[in-house]
């Protein structure tokens, strides 16, 4: 039978997410954790192993690209990505499914195209996003991202380590995306103080990034963090973990992703690691010591 197979990472949020909603610029690296899409022909459209909406929004746009709108394709999808934590599993699975259907179709779509049919799919998911997880799962590595003008590549240097803490609690973005919307439309001029601090944030994170300045980047983080918590999408869940690898020798330490639950990321120097991991696993957190992908979508024939 013939079939084609695509793949695409993960993601954590290293600054800016929410305020990217707001056009402010963000940072993302993807993750060596991937969304796996195995597309085949068959009678009747079928998808194998995940079940959403977002799946058939994924394969409409791809089906419309490869100008074979209401043919059927048969989808089936395999994932080492935690789902629903904040470490964009739809935006790779959106981007997983699309290239798998256009490579079936021996189409590869330009990485940008790539982007706006995923970002057209995450539209299911909540109806406001910046953009920031399908360009970060197209493209792999480290990003800056700015939402209408797209991505700069950033080459990470300093020699850290991250951290993940997973709260365990549900949460959904489109949910907290929506809380943020009611706190600006609530305090628009607090709201502007706060964006413009989390605009200079990224800035200079990324200076700090690229200089491999890890004592100043994980001071960003913690204020990043204190942003966070003022637009009202920490938790106490999150908090623990967060002052728990704090407290445990993490340079820094924030909620990633939308909050509200999901998972958190410390900044970790390489003696400190062993002690994070277990400060988190001690506070209720399931930790994971994250791996960093340089490489974003891949097409290649299962
Ligand atoms: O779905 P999550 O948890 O990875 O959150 C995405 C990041 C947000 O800034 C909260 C939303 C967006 O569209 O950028």
């Amino acid at each position: 039978m013939e079939n084609f197979t695509a793949s695409a990472p993960g993601k954590v949020i290293l600054f800016g997410e929410h305020f990217v909603v707001y056009g402010e610029p963000a940072i993302a690296v993807a993750l060596d954790l991937r969304v796996e899409a195995t597309a085949y022909r068959c009678e009747k459209s079928i998808v194998e192993g995940l079940r959403t909406p977002l799946v058939e929004r994924a394969i409409e746009e791809a089906l419309r690209f490869v100008n074979r709108s209401g043919e059927a394709v048969c989808v089936r999808l395999r994932s080492n990505l935690p789902i629903s934590v904040g470490l964009g599993s739809s935006a790779a699975t959106a981007v997983a499914v699309i290239a798998s259907i256009t490579g079936l179709f021996g189409v590869k779509p330009s990485r940008d195209r790539l982007f706006r049919m995923a970002l057209e799919v995450e539209k299911t998911v909540h109806v406001n996003p910046s953009g920031i997880d399908p360009a970060i799962s197209v493209n792999g590595g480290a990003i800056l991202y700015r939402r209408g003008r797209g991505i700069e590549p950033i080459k990470l240097g300093g020699d850290f380590t991250l951290v993940i803490g997973n709260t365990g609690v549900p949460r959904s973005t489109g949910a907290m995306v929506e809380k943020v919307r009611l706190f600006a439309e609530n305090h628009p001029r607090v709201m502007d103080r706060l964006r413009a601090a989390a605009s200079s944030i990224a800035s200079e994170a990324l200076e700090a990034l690229e200089k491999g300045d890890v004592e100043k980047l994980g001071r960003l983080m913690d204020v990043n963090h204190g942003l966070l918590e003022a637009i009202g999408v920490s938790s106490l869940e999150l908090e623990r973990l967060v002052y728990a690898a704090r407290r445990a020798g993490a340079l820094g330490a924030k909620l990633t992703g939308a909050g509200g639950g999901g998972c958190m990321v410390a900044l970790v120097a390489g003696k400190r690691v062993e002690a994070v991991v277990e400060a988190i696993r001690k506070a209720g957190g399931e930790p994971m010591v994250a791996p960093i992908s340089r490489v974003g979508v891949l097409y290649g024939n299962g």
